[in-house]
């Protein structure tokens, strides 16, 4: 089997809440006339300038044209050479290697006429638990809305909920206390995320007045590849520590500082599904838990997280990803399911992804290109309108 092209798709889905995020959808053709999709999620993140995707998808044909796809490990050797890590956390690169490699493994399995899952291990669970999450509060008055949004996800069957913290720490205990009084035991609070917007100390200062509400564990309490603030912050937390990996190297940095106790692993932020079971399988190595983080995906992109989830030993932790729950819409015929809090894995008997995109759906949200719209580095930041 061989690539005969590749194709890129700009999509804009606003949320619920009106914010608008930016994806791009790869298709790779092929000449056995199966062909591949995948996600290369969310742009809609700092550094506030854009990649042209007329231009990417002319660099994609150059590397994948006349490929095998099942040559899996030397076409990713090719796009860590074109799309090097950058020790970033939202480095555009890590998406574009996703989505391929996402692309790679549908194509490929839909070749053979199976699941991804029998592509990467098989299912250890046929459904993840995950979290909804409460965006930043700036403002008092936030506090009463985002409580609202609890109570509509709690009906829709959400009972584990993450907050992101810090900018507001007023409000955050607001919120934290009107949660407890109004849900009690019912509702839980998996994490507080600090984003690294902070440094360790403040970070630590602000977690004990929190943490006097029951949590599972703290995320991200520290500046972006600050490994022994992350440490110092862990010594003195009675909590777990959390810490994206968004770089293969930042990961080996932690476990030699020992920072934290759980590896945030997703597909996007360390570019495939691929990277992403070497950097699980490190952290089984090196004797640290896993959770399936998120940068909100379109169903394409949580249906690869689930299926990369499905298979993993070390899932102690609440996953995140519920991006088709926030999004307006979708692009797929068959969204993934969500019920009672957990996410569902598409029917093993599926092929491929499981995904079948509407064309519909995709002429209703193609946008031309991924040029930014008039918003602010904080609406970046706590994903306001
Ligand atoms: C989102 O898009 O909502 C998330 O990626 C936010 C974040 O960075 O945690
Ligand atoms: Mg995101």
């Amino acid at each position: 089997m061989k690539i005969t092209d590749v194709k890129l798709t700009a999509i804009g889905m606003p949320r619920l809440t009106g914010f608008v995020n930016k994806h791009v959808m790869i298709q790779l053709l092929t000449d056995e006339g199966v062909d591949g999709i995948g996600e290369m999620s969310d742009f809609s993140h700092l550094p506030k300038y854009t990649i042209d995707i007329v231009d990417l998808e002319r660099t994609l044909q150059q590397l994948l044209i006349g490929q095998n796809p099942f040559n899996i490990a030397s076409i990713n050797l090719d796009l860590s050479n074109n799309f090097p890590e950058a020790m970033y956390y939202y480095e555009k690169g890590s998406f574009v290697r996703n989505g391929v490699d996402t692309a790679l493994y549908d194509v490929c399995a839909k070749f053979l006429g199976v699941s991804v899952s029998d592509f990467i291990g098989g299912r250890l669970r046929e459904k993840i638990k995950v979290c909804y999450p409460i965006f930043r509060h700036r403002f008092m008055e936030e506090v009463e809305e985002n409580i609202e949004v609890v109570r509509k996800q709690f009906e829709k069957g959400f009972d584990v909920f993450r907050l992101y913290v810090s900018k507001n720490e007023e409000a955050d205990e607001q919120f934290l206390y009107r949660i407890n009084e109004e849900f009690g035991g019912k509702v839980k609070i998996k994490s507080l995320d600090f984003s690294h917007l902070l440094d360790w100390k403040q970070a630590w200062r602000i977690a004990k007045r929190l943490t006097k509400y029951p949590v599972d564990l703290i995320e991200s309490p520290a500046y972006r590849n600050d490994f022994e603030g992350l440490r110092n912050f862990r010594m003195k937390c009675d909590l777990p520590v959390s810490e994206h990996v968004w770089s293969l190297r930042q990961q080996l940095e932690m476990i030699k500082h020992d920072s934290v106790d759980i590896f945030n692993v997703s597909p996007i932020f360390i570019g495939g599904i691929t990277s992403a079971r070497k950097a699980a399988e490190t952290a089984e190595v090196a004797g640290k838990s896993l959770l399936l983080g998120t940068t909100q995906e379109l169903s394409i992109g949580t249906t690869a997280m689930a299926y990369f989830g499905a298979a993993l030993g070390n899932l102690d932790y609440i996953s995140d990803p519920t991006g088709p729950e926030l999004y307006v819409g979708d692009i797929v015929k068959n969204k993934v399911k969500y019920r009672d809090g957990y996410l569902y894995l598409p029917d093993r008997k599926s092929t491929g992804l499981g995904m079948e995109i509407d064309w519909g759906l995709v002429d209703k949200y193609r946008i031309k290109d991924l040029s930014w719209e008039d918003v602010t580095v904080h609406q970046l930041q706590d994903r306001t309108s």
